[in-house]
C-alpha cells in the first residue's frame, strides 16, 4: 500500500472514532508463523480523533454486559466492555446499521477464559439483542454445555463469552461483506483484548477469515490450533451450517474440536 493510499485508510478509521487499529496479518506473516499479528496505527493515527458520540437512548444497551459485581468502584468506572459499547453508540460506520432493530454486542461472562465468535446476529439475535438465540444459538448451547458434561466440566454457556464478528444483521442474512467485517472487526478485537481469553473458538468461514488467514476454507482450518494476537484459536464449522446437514461428519468432527478447546482451556 502507497503511504499516501495508507494515511487515508487512516483517517477513515480515525473519521470513524477509532483510535487504535488491529491489522489482520498478511497471508506472509501467517506463513512465518508471526508472533503479534496486532499493530498499533501509525504515528498519523495518533492526532486527537472524535469520539464516537455517546448512545442517546437505552435500547441497545440491554445486551452490555454488567459490570464487575466486586468493583467497588465500578459506578464510576465503567467495564472495559461497557467502554467498548459506549464508543459503538447508536452505531453507523457501516451500511448494516440501515437493516437492523438492535445492535447485538456480545453476552456470557466478561472475564471469560474463553471467547466464541460467530458471523453476525440473524433475525432472532436482532429482534432480542443477544447473540447466538435462534436455532443456531441452541445447537451451540448444546454443544457447549453437552462437551463440557462429557468430559467432567462444571462449565455451561454463560460461562463463556459469546459474540460476532458484525453486531448488526446483514440484510437477508447474507455475509458480511469484507468492508463491514473490517470496520466492525475494530469492535471486535477491542473485546477480545478487553477480554483476555486464555483461547478462542471461531465458528465457520466468516469468522475463521476476520481472523485468520482470508484465503483458507474453514474444513482445512477446523481442528487445528492457530493463533491472533498472542491468543489461542481453533476454528471449528458453524452450527447454522451443521444444521443444514451437509457434512454428517462435522457434529462430531465439532464436538471434537470443542472437546479440544475446553480442555485446553479449563482442564
Ligand atoms: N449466527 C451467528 O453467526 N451469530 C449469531 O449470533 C446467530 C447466528
Ligand atoms: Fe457499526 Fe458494526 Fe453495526 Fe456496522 S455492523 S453499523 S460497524 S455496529
Amino acid at each position: 500500500m502507497s503511504e499516501h493510499a495508507l494515511r487515508k485508510q487512516l483517517e477513515f478509521y480515525r473519521d470513524l472514532g477509532f483510535e487504535e487499529l488491529f491489522v489482520r496479518p498478511s497471508e506472509a506473516e501467517q506463513e512465518r508463523g508471526a508472533e503479534d499479528p496486532k499493530a498499533d496505527a501509525a504515528p498519523g493515527a495518533e492526532a486527537p480523533v472524535q469520539r464516537a458520540p455517546a448512545p442517546a437512548a437505552a435500547s441497545d444497551e440491554r445486551p452490555a454486559p454488567a459490570p464487575p459485581a466486586s468493583d467497588a468502584s465500578s459506578e464510576q468506572q465503567p467495564s472495559p466492555l461497557q467502554v467498548i459499547r459506549d464508543d459503538m453508540g447508536d452505531c453507523t460506520r457501516c451500511r448494516l446499521h440501515k437493516g437492523r432493530k438492535t445492535i447485538v454486542f456480545g453476552s456470557g461472562n466478561p472475564n471469560a477464559k474463553l471467547v466464541f465468535i460467530g458471523e453476525g446476529p440473524g433475525a432472532d439475535e436482532d429482534a432480542q439483542g443477544l447473540p447466538f438465540v435462534g436455532r443456531a444459538g441452541q445447537l451451540l448451547t448444546r454443544m457447549i454445555d453437552g462437551t463440557c458434561e462429557r468430559i467432567g466440566l462444571p462449565i455451561r454457556r454463560p460461562d463463556v463469552y459469546i459474540c460476532n464478528v458484525v453486531k448488526c444483521r446483514p440484510p437477508e442474512n447474507r455475509a458480511p461483506e469484507l468492508d463491514e467485517m473490517e470496520i466492525c472487526g475494530q469492535f471486535l478485537f477491542r473485546q477480545v483484548k478487553a477480554i483476555q481469553p486464555k483461547a478462542i473458538c471461531v465458528l465457520g468461514g466468516t469468522a475463521a477469515k476476520a481472523l485468520l488467514r482470508p484465503g483458507v476454507g474453514i474444513t482445512k482450518l477446523r481442528g487445528t490450533w492457530t493463533e491472533w494476537g498472542g491468543i489461542r484459536v481453533m476454528p471449528t464449522y458453524h452450527p447454522s451450517y451443521l444444521l443444514r446437514g451437509y457434512n454428517p461428519e462435522g457434529k462430531r468432527q465439532a464436538f471434537e474440536d470443542l472437546k479440544e478447546v475446553f480442555t485446553y482451556v479449563y482442564k
